[in-house]
């Protein structure tokens, strides 16, 4: 009898040994110049910017795209080049043996079931965030990638941004003392209209509008329900709270060094708009981290005044400094601290008071953030097997602290998060939002 190689005998006895064919040991080992196979499901908005992002790398071939409106498949189709099989169906996808990677770019509510069903098929997976749309489905989500041993991206973008990695190391290293408060802002003026209200109606040609519901309710077409401003909808996303807030609360926990909120609180309404959306159109969230730190996330979609004096979308308040991160950027301004207890406010006082100092130098740094080098690392890890940038726990759990912020809001209270067993510990209602019942016949598996 032959001796089998080594690689073959790895693959023989841990599968074996464990009673079954695991999809990692069936799957394609790729070689260094071989292309990775790309099949991509939804190609709206998002899926085409990270179309883009792979077709910058000559090691991605895009060989299968799947949207449920047909009327996008062309035009992605022509962007990829070389003839991609298209579906409607994206199992279609996952049961092409020759795809080794899928890129999910659906509305939040599909994420689970497609990331989930991907690995099982033997699929490596760059999923959009945020991971998905309860705490429930995303720990499953982890779970999945982990037994099945897949390579997982989670679309956070600004975990593969060389001046973003570097502010939060330097927050993390100390470099602005005791963080004891960061703010992050999504501001945008929709008045007077809002999204407005467009009356139910028929789907548009060729849109699989059941499919695009999925394990959704089952509910007539609204426009405002599908391309984009599904954001707006409870049954699909939670709004930009989870929308960019998942981008933000990811920058913080890194720069924190922290996976998960202690407590939880937020309040808001739909006090400006009248048009048909569900979620509010102000809304304050507060997280509270046991690096005794304040969070706050604030979404003002009524006034669009700048919330500080940088470009910056989050701003960490040291002991030492303040530093300002954006898109293209971060900045650190100094405190100016003095080595003497807070005097009362007598002319005698202040006369001791003597100057301030400085602890810290001024910083300002400009970067950018690249879908592109996003997709770069997924690549080299689907080669390499090692963890990617935002690999799926750390997806999760910036996920998890937005999540729990709409949980906090629609509870109306102040939650304890018990982030080991992941529930809530001070309101049982509050659980019954980790998860939710998918319609009939979805279910995860
Ligand atoms: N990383 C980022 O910076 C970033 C930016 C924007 C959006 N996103 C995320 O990308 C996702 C998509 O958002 P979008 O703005 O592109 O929305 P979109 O509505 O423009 O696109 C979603 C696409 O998915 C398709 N689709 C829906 N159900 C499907 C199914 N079952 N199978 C196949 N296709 C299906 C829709 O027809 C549509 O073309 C969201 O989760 C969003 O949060 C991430």
């Amino acid at each position: 009898m032959k001796k089998p190689t080594r690689r073959k005998f790895m693959q023989q006895t841990s599968a074996a040994g464990l009673g079954l064919v695991t999809a990692a040991s069936t799957r394609r080992i790729l070689g260094a110049n071989e292309r990775v196979r790309i099949g991509l499901i939804g190609v709206g908005s998002r899926g085409d910017q990270v179309l883009d992002a792979f077709l910058m790398h000559p090691d991605a071939q895009i060989i299968s795209i799947c949207d449920v409106y047909q009327p996008y498949l062309p035009f992605a189709a022509r962007k990829a080049g070389g003839s991609p099989a298209l579906h409607r169906d994206y199992r279609k996808i996952l049961e092409q043996k020759d795809v080794d990677a899928v890129v999910v770019a659906t509305p939040d509510h599909w994420h689970a079931l497609q990331m989930i069903q991907a690995c099982e098929a033997g699929k490596d997976v760059y999923v959009e965030k945020p991971l998905a749309l309860t705490i429930a489905e995303g720990r499953k989500m982890v779970d999945t990638a982990r037994r099945t041993q897949r390579v997982v991206q989670v679309g956070i973008q600004r975990r593969s941004s060389k001046f973003v990695k570097e502010a939060a190391d330097f927050i993390r290293s100390g470099g602005i003392g005791h963080v004891t408060v960061a703010k992050c802002y999504h501001v945008l003026n929709e008045t007077p209209l809002g999204i407005g209200n467009p009356p139910d109606s028929a789907p548009p040609e060729g849109l699989d509008w059941d499919l695009w519901l999925g394990p959704a309710p089952k509910v007539p077409y609204n426009e405002n329900r599908c391309a984009y401003k599904f954001r707006w909808f409870w049954d699909y996303s939670g709004g930009q709270l989870t929308n960019f807030g998942t981008h933000y609360l990811d920058n913080i926990q890194w720069a924190l060094g922290e996976t998960a909120p202690l407590t939880v609180t937020a309040l808001g309404g739909k006090f400006g708009l009248k048009d048909n959306r569900e979620i509010p159109d102000t809304l304050e969230v507060l997280w509270k981290y046991k690096t005794g730190t304040l969070v706050v996330f604030s979404q003002y979609n009524c006034n669009a005044a700048p919330c500080n004096i940088s470009t910056g979308e989050v701003e960490f308040r040291g002991t030492k400094g303040t530093l300002y991160l954006g898109l293209r950027g971060y900045e650190v301004i100094p405190e100016v601290v003095r080595d003497v207890p807070v005097p009362a406010r007598s002319p005698l006082d202040r006369r001791r008071l003597g100057p301030g100092k400085k602890l810290i130098e001024p910083i300002k740094v400009q970067g950018g953030i690249l879908d592109a080098d996003h997709a770069r690392n997924f690549l080299d890890c689907v080669r390499s097997r090692k963890t990617c940038n935002c690999d799926i726990e750390t997806g999760h759990r910036s996920t998890s602290a937005a999540l729990l912020g709409n949980i906090a809001l629609r509870t109306n209270s102040v939650i304890e998060w018990d982030s080991a067993n992941e529930r809530v510990t001070n309101h049982s209602k509050a659980n019954d939002l980790l998860s939710y019942r998918y319609r009939s016949p979805w279910r995860l598996a």
